[in-house]
């Protein structure tokens, strides 16, 4: 089940669920409990090696899925209208992708020096509460643009076709 809220948007949302169950899987190698003081200290080093290499394979699938999640995203927003705030949102929205990215790149890199645990804690502790923020904030504020711009499309085709209709109706009474 998925933890984001809902932005009203039924792909996005099915693309959260699916982030949602890949950062719950960051601690379930580990038998210990998510968010304990543990360490892989009183571990092997075979097990540790074994550990950091499940974390690895982890953390290059949630980039992998988050790329194109984003890039989704990101072709949603081309539809959006051209004005000052649309464009503020895009600007916005597309930073805090390449941020979060470049952030979980950057904690895979710890990988070869930190403990698996470790990195594998904070990115779960991380990313938790970003999916949530982000698809409750920048998300849903996306939907709600792209949904505005529909309805403000589909009344001008209606003042199009009230337009016509009166134009049409002229015509017909000039005829007469
Ligand atoms: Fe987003
Ligand atoms: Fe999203």
């Amino acid at each position: 089940m998925s933890n984001s809220p809902s932005t009203g948007h039924h792909e996005i949302d099915n693309q959260h669920a699916e982030l949602d169950h890949l950062v719950d899987k960051a601690l379930v190698f580990c038998g210990e409990p998510i968010n304990s003081a543990a360490s892989c200290a009183a571990c092997s080093p075979e097990q540790q090696a074994s550990c950091r290499r499940e974390v690895m394979a982890l953390t290059r699938e949630l980039l992998k899925f988050m790329a194109g999640h984003f890039r989704y995203e990101e072709q949603l927003m081309r539809s959006l209208p051209d004005n000052d705030i649309c464009r503020e949102h895009v600007r916005r929205h597309k930073r805090a992708h390449a941020d979060i990215s470049a952030w979980v790149s950057a904690l895979t890199a710890r990988l070869s020096t930190a403990e698996p645990y470790a990195v594998a804690a904070e990115l779960r502790r991380i990313l938790a509460d970003w999916t949530g923020a982000h698809a409750s904030g920048l998300d849903s504020s996306m939907v709600q643009l792209h949904q505005q711009s529909v309805h403000r499309e589909l009344d001008e085709d209606a003042e199009l076709a009230e337009l016509l209709a009166q134009h049409r109706a002229g015509f017909s009474g000039e005829s007469k």
